[in-house]
């Protein structure tokens, strides 16, 4: 169950936001801290009340509420007087949640009544203790909502409400931050009673914080449950990548009960032991594609000779890396043009233009190498039986395939071009372009190159090419290239 969080600042704007959060969400959290005309019945007349949790929260407790605690309550005990679903009060509070059970009583009253506490700095390691402590205040709904400083934090919500639940109290839980972005997402299929998202088009969420589209219809959050595969990406960062979007889309496509998530990583030593028992398949990206490398028990030749890492499977035999880059690379690649005695030019020596070269290799291309840093270039080249040409000279070369492995003309920097403009006073036509860059698809390497008679292809493609080769690794199901680049499209106009 998914409670979509508003902050309305008037009566109008309550209206007209929990309309919204209701049509999305299967619970509506309205902070009334800012509402000054607030009128709890006209919105009880209007809406299903039962849906609603009423909260105000003063400055001390992370609201923006500015009265004093009396006043503060009174709403709160309309709220249950009305009958709203839920009202939600914090523990620190304690008097005041003493009168709202009382008021509950006295009213007669069916609201739950939901006592939370909230760590803004950290995830203290005790929260069980934390949980004993507060579970005999009568509150029907025990809320626990802390800070990750980590990634493994995610795991001590998942130990707490895995081992409460059978209890007859219901518990939510997850975490604040971008490093608590999988508990959102997962605390439900741990017994979490809800999780919480904002409205997507709202003022900017806050880090970690998932939009309710994003996480009922890409995460399928009220789907998943225990017994669903994890997947994730493992990097820093991590919020630029669309393989959340991408794989979670194919998951469900091809009925897969299977989640993949982002997993910001700042230690990936702590990582790998913390969550070595959770997930089958990994995506690795930068600044662990080569650190990974000690933690994996088989790798295959391709990544071996590459010395990178972009995909992990668990298997019978342990953990297997494998790269895909190359196979993505090679594969849009191909499409325009055989490789296969080719003189192909690769600018760029970092983790791309390594498995670019490599895939070249594969296909038995001649390979020239050029990197801003000529060690980079010689080095590459020496491993790989290319040749060398300084980067000042790139322009002045002849070569059937022109590859651009650089970061040159990527966004927010798409007006450069990793080429000079003597190259494109050149005919291109007989010649492809192939750019990584996949921000923007279409970059001023590939529309000025084509403008000359060039066949080009685009980064989005090797993303492609790259993704369905780890999906079908995991799922052994060939995803269609249809699906993929509707799904790679969808992610990136999101990503605007
Ligand atoms: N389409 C896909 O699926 C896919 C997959 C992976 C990567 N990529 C793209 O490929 C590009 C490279 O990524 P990476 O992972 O290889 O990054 P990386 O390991 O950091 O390497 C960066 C490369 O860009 C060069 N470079 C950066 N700024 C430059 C400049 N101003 N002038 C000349 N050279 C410059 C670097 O040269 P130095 O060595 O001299 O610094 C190096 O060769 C990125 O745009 C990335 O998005 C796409």
């Amino acid at each position: 169950m998914i409670t979509t969080s508003i902050i309305p600042s008037s009566q109008e704007e309550a209206i007209d936001l929990l309309e919204k959060a209701l049509s999305k969400g299967d619970l509506a959290e309205i902070r009334i801290d800012l509402v000054k005309d607030l009128n709890l019945l006209e919105l009880s007349r209007r809406f299903d009340k039962k849906r609603i949790i009423v909260t105000n929260r003063k400055k001390d407790e992370g609201g923006l509420f500015e009265g004093n605690e009396s006043q503060r309550i009174l709403p709160l005990i309309d709220a249950i007087k009305i009958g709203f679903g839920f009202v939600d009060i914090e523990f620190s509070s304690i008097d005041s949640l003493d009168a709202l059970l009382l008021k509950k009583r006295e009213f007669n009253s069916d609201t739950n009544v939901i006592g939370s506490y909230h760590n803004f700095e950290d995830t203290p390691s005790n929260l069980n203790e934390i949980l004993s402590e507060v579970k005999n205040k009568g509150q029907d709904i025990i809320k626990i909502v802390t800070f990750a400083n980590d990634i493994s934090d995610n795991l001590i919500i998942r130990n707490l409400l895995l081992s409460k639940k059978d209890g007859n109290k219901k518990i939510i839980s997850f975490l604040m931050g971008e490093r608590g972005e999988v508990s959102r997402v997962l605390c439900c299929s741990w017994g979490s009673f809800t999780s919480y998202a904002p409205l997507k088009n709202l003022a900017a969420t806050a880090p970690g914080q998932i939009p309710i589209e994003i996480l009922k219809d890409v995460y399928r959050v009220n789907s998943i449950n225990e017994k669903f595969d994890i997947y994730g990406l493992v990097g820093n960062p991590v919020k630029e990548s669309i393989g959340y979007y991408v794989h979670n889309k194919l998951f469900s496509y091809y009925n897969i009960d299977a989640v993949y998530l982002n997993f910001l990583v700042d230690d990936i030593n702590k990582f790998m032991s913390a969550f070595k028992n959770q997930f089958k398949g990994l995506c690795v990206t930068m600044p662990f594609k080569e650190k990974v490398i000690p933690y994996l028990d088989t790798i295959d030749q391709m990544a071996l000779k590459i010395g990178a890492i972009n995909t992990i499977k668990v298997t019978k035999e342990g953990l297997l890396g494998t790269n895909t880059d190359w196979i993505g690379a090679v594969y849009s690649i191909e499409k325009m043009s055989q490789i296969k005695n080719k003189k192909v030019l690769i600018l760029g020596a970092g983790g791309a233009g390594k498995a670019i070269a490599f895939g070249i290799a594969n296909r038995q291309g001649q390979i020239l190498i050029s990197n801003r840093d000529p060690k980079k270039a010689v080095e590459l080249s020496e491993k790989i039986g290319g040749e060398t040409i300084l980067w000042e000279d790139r322009n002045k070369v002849d070569f059937d395939i022109l590859i651009n492995a650089t970061k040159i003309g990527m966004a927010p920097e798409e007006n450069s071009c990793p080429m000079e403009d003597s190259f494109f006073e050149r005919d291109l036509s007989g010649i492809t372009v192939f750019d990584a860059v996949y921000s923007p698809i279409f970059t001023k390497l590939l529309l000025r190159s084509k403008k000359q008679g060039a066949k080009i292809s685009n980064g989005l493609d090797m993303y492609i090419g790259q993704a369905m080769a780890q999906f079908e690794l995991w799922t052994g199901i060939k995803p269609s290239h249809e699906e993929t680049d509707r799904f790679s499209r969808e992610a990136i106009k999101l990503r605007g």
